[in-house]
């Protein structure tokens, strides 16, 4: 057998063949199916690019609005889910209850058929138009309220927003939300993909494939930085401690939330977007002092690190954005999660069209031939 040498992080090492995104991390180029990421920002939705990452082209009208008409028809979750929700401690984090809860909608659907396309396409439409719903039910539910059911009516991210807020968002707020979901939709093979991809390699059901992603989004080195960075700029509070903020932290050897990616070594594509985006609802809606901080560390990271690559990364700005839509800062990540289940879905796919179980190897670096002591001797 070939021996590798090891890499702590799997840094380097593919760990699939994969068609659906390409980053170049040099240049900062992010692609969909070939697509560059600026393109479908200014252009797309985000359902139409969920089918894209999924089926592998860009719908057309017909079945654009199919897809579309089903997810739509798709969003209400079953009254013993939302029991099951209820009973959730309202103190508990989103991310935990939106694993629980899709992992909990695969006993609905326990009847596996991983061949049949048709089984495909149903576990995609159900898991794409419930996680929504399901982060906006608990969100209200941990308040005291009732959730409020889904508006037919009203598009993809309108409708969540309408259930998050009970009431109907702006049109401007709703389409920058639509195309912050495009900008997390996928990224490669990262950690919480990695997980989809193990997961799905055991020919389990899609409802676990993507509660294990979402336990691993969670975490504060992936997906939940942009909580991190929220509160990273809350205790700054000012400008003028920018700098001082920065070198205690390099001094320290502390990572500084919102920069640094293992791909990038420039600026993340999805960050310089989602900082115009930003830009957009401040002239709208008004200022937001955190931005001017956020700017200023920017430039003294700029100073600092640029040597070793070190940039915005995607959760730099993407708090500033929810956080001038008013959404709580623990729900950033499900609606990063919210976004990236299409990504899991287009990976879980992908996985079962060419199949070998993950199955590693590691170095041991234990002892051998130790004898069993009996317990009064320890
Ligand atoms: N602040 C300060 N120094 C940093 C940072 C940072 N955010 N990121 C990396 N470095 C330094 C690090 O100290 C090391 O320096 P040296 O070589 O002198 O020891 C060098 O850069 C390489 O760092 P690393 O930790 O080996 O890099 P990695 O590829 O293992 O980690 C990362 C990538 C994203 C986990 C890391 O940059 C980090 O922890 N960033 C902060 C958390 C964050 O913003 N995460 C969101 C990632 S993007 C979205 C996502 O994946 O969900």
């Amino acid at each position: 057998m070939m021996v590798c040498e090891y890499k702590p992080g799997l840094e380097g090492i593919p760990a699939a063949q994969s068609s659906i995104s390409y980053v170049d991390g040099q240049k900062g180029i992010l692609e969909y199916r070939g697509i560059r990421i600026e393109e479908l920002a200014e252009k797309s939705t985000f359902l139409e690019t969920a089918y894209l990452l999924i089926w592998g082209e860009l719908p057309s009208k017909e079945e654009l609005e199919a897809f579309e008409h089903e997810v739509r028809y798709h969003r209400r979750i079953k009254y013993r889910i939302r029991d099951m929700m209820k009973c959730f401690p309202e103190s508990g984090h989103p991310m935990d209850a939106l694993q629980a809860s899709a992992a909990a909608l695969g006993l609905f659907y326990s009847l596996r058929d991983l061949h049949n396309p048709a089984y495909i396409r149903d576990s995609v439409v159900r898991l794409i138009a419930t996680i929504p719903t399901m982060v906006a039910a608990f969100q209200l539910m941990r308040k005291g309220n009732d959730p409020v059911r889904p508006r037919d009516d009203l598009d993809y991210s309108a409708n969540f927003l309408y259930m998050l807020n009970e009431q109907e968002p702006d049109p401007l707020a709703a389409r920058i939300f639509d195309i912050c979901l495009i900008l997390h939709v996928e990224h490669t093979m990262n950690a919480s993909t990695f997980s989809a991809r193990v997961t799905a390699s055991t020919l389990t059901d899609p409802y676990a494939v993507v509660a294990s992603a979402v336990g691993t989004l969670g975490g504060p080195l992936h997906g939940g930085a942009n909580e991190e960075v929220i509160q990273m700029l809350e205790n700054i509070g000012s400008v003028d401690n920018v700098r001082p903020y920065i070198e205690n932290c390099l001094e320290r050897k502390a990572k500084i939330m919102g920069f640094g990616h293992r791909v990038y070594k420039v600026k993340d594509p999805r960050a310089t977007i989602l900082q115009k985006l930003a830009e957009q609802l401040f002239e709208k809606f008004g200022h937001d002092k955190f931005y001017d901080i956020a700017q200023e560390m920017e430039r003294v990271v700029e100073e600092k690190l640029a040597s070793k690559g070190i940039y915005p990364n995607v959760d730099f700005y993407s708090g500033l954005v929810y956080r001038k839509m008013g959404i709580p800062t623990d729900l950033f990540t499900p609606i990063f999660a919210i976004a990236r289940v299409a990504g899991w879905l287009a990976h879980w796919k992908e996985q079962l069209a060419e199949n070998r179980i993950f199955r590693p190897t590691q170095i041991y670096n234990g002892r051998h031939e130790i004898p069993y002591t009996p317990i009064e001797q320890r």
